[in-house]
């Protein structure tokens, strides 16, 4: 289905020469944009639009219709929170009805205690496993619309904020905003009610599809606690009969049968306690305070603490930037001196343990301004070394030098647009505060386009860049550039959202 297509003045070819590096201290990282990839730009990023074009799937339900943007075709066929919330920020550049019924599509799934699921289901799309009965969450679902019971790093305050803030037309995007105000302060209280119940400011997830990076080592620690054994025999076997993904994408990039006995047992077990999160906060062999979950949450308040102002609700904005304020201050209180990282914490059934895993999550801090100026050279240290984080196509989800780190799979390993993105923004914001953070950032944004630009738009990308063997992985029989699924929404408009702000004029 083809969005129609709106001539505005942002869809003009006309680009600048990309910003040249400035020979880098931080590391080995190459020089990133060869010169004929830089007058490719503008083309590259109408092949962008052209994809987000054809992943939208225009759903008609109960008299409605609602315009979905899907991940890729390919598999996830459905609408995702945090996937959808960083695509209206690329559509908003060339389409901005567009970014605005793509958010009107998120919401309106929203249950009535607040929650915006991670999965908003197209009713007639059976491809992806699990389909929406599978939940069990009928009984909240709004106006019929099918959804997951659990939710996603909530980015949609920021989004709704971008969109906001790169709207042409400021009539339309203040009603748009006046739409979606109350769906945000709906979230935020959902979250702030069930996932921070001491009111500490660190947010607990309860699935690690919760936390966007599914299969990170983060969760194996907490995942070795889901015992396989208490999994109903009747839950794995509809894992063994119907679970696609690892046919449809390849097998050994994708999480184990192991994890998705464990992803669906988990599944299983809160629709049993009818998706009570008071309950499942409390007993769930998986509750986390997670580092990347909560430095969004501190960054969505921010969001929704200006877009109060915008209307001129100052008291309500001054609660929500409360909050962002505990929250980063609870961040920066989870610092491990010696790794020179954040740790998230296993909070499941009485347990308060560390976990300090070598992942891209202890950089997402940066984008809430959760770091302090002590942390900061020392994060920053632990970002540009060449045996860590700092690769050719930096970041990867994992550290290479991580025993855990595999170059393929799912969260493990891989280099992700949308990481990257938020760790641009982080490092903007300390521009003033450390002498490399402006000059990391650009290079950031280079090798990001650049990643996209040479390997087309896919889910995620070769850290090495084809260099794996010097990286000590061994697993891969034939050097590829690009991993996971085609076409892939949040890439392209990732590429966009860059391009624009950053590259273009
Ligand atoms: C999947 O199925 O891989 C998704 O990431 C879950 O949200």
């Amino acid at each position: 289905m083809q969005r129609r297509t709106e001539e505005n003045h942002h869809r003009q070819t006309n680009t600048r020469p990309m910003k040249k590096n400035t020979s880098s201290s931080a590391g080995t990282i190459q020089q990133i944009i060869p010169h004929q990839s830089r007058s490719i730009l503008s083309e590259v990023e109408q092949k962008a639009q052209r994809i987000l074009n054809h992943n939208l799937v225009l759903v008609k339900h109960h008299g409605k219709t609602y315009c979905r943007t899907v991940p890729s075709k390919q598999y996830y066929t459905h609408q995702w929170n945090w996937d959808s919330a960083t695509v209206a920020m690329g559509l908003v550049h060339f389409h901005p009805q567009a970014a605005y019924d793509e958010l009107r599509a998120l919401i309106s799934g929203q249950w009535e205690n607040g929650l915006i699921a991670h999965i908003t289901y197209n009713p007639d799309e059976e491809l992806y496993y699990p389909q929406a009965d599978k939940w069990r969450t009928q009984q909240f679902w709004q106006n019929g619309v099918p959804t997951s019971g659990i939710t996603q790093p909530p980015v949609f305050a920021i989004g709704v904020e971008y969109v906001y803030d790169h709207s042409p037309d400021k009539q339309a995007a203040e009603a748009f905003l006046e739409e979606m105000l109350p769906a945000i302060i709906r979230f935020h209280e959902h979250l702030k009610t069930y996932r921070d119940p001491e009111d500490k400011g660190l947010m607990t997830i309860i699935h690690s599809w919760e936390s966007g990076t599914d299969n990170s080592p983060r969760w194996d620690s907490v995942y070795a606690h889901v015992d396989l054994d208490k999994i109903p025999q009747s839950v794995k076997e509809d894992v063994n009969l119907h679970r696609v993904d690892d046919q449809i994408g390849e097998v050994s990039h994708r999480p184990t049968r192991e994890n998705y006995y464990r992803f669906m047992g988990l599944i299983d077990m809160y629709a049993k306690w009818d998706w009570d999160y008071h309950k499942i906060v409390a007993r769930s062999p998986f509750a986390v305070k997670d580092i990347l979950f909560s430095s969004i949450w501190a960054r969505a308040n921010e969001s929704l603490a200006r877009l109060l102002k915008k209307v001129g609700r100052y008291e309500e904005a001054a609660l929500y930037k409360e909050w962002a304020k505990q929250t980063k201050q609870a961040i920066a209180g989870t610092w491990d001196a010696e790794k020179k990282q954040y740790t998230d914490i296993d909070v499941s059934q009485g347990r308060k343990e560390k976990i300090a895993e070598p992942t891209i999550a202890t950089f997402v801090p940066l984008w809430a301004e959760a770091v302090t100026d002590t942390q900061l050279p020392k994060l920053i240290e632990n970002l540009t070394d060449p045996k860590t984080f700092w690769t050719p196509y930096p970041i990867p989800s994992t550290a290479i030098n991580s025993p855990k780190f595999e170059i393929a799979r799912y969260w493990r390993g891989p280099t992700w647009p949308i990481t990257n993105m938020f760790i641009i923004e982080g490092l903007l914001r300390y521009k003033d505060r450390h002498p490399k953070a402006e000059q990391l950032a650009e290079q950031l944004i280079d090798s990001t386009l650049e990643m996209m630009i040479q390997n087309d738009f896919y889910e995620y990308y070769d850290p090495t860049h084809g260099k794996g063997e010097k990286f000590n992985q061994k697993e891969i029989k034939e050097p590829t550039l690009h991993f996971g699924f085609a076409d892939f929404s949040w890439s392209a408009a990732i590429f966009i959202s860059l391009y624009e702000r950053y590259r273009k004029h």
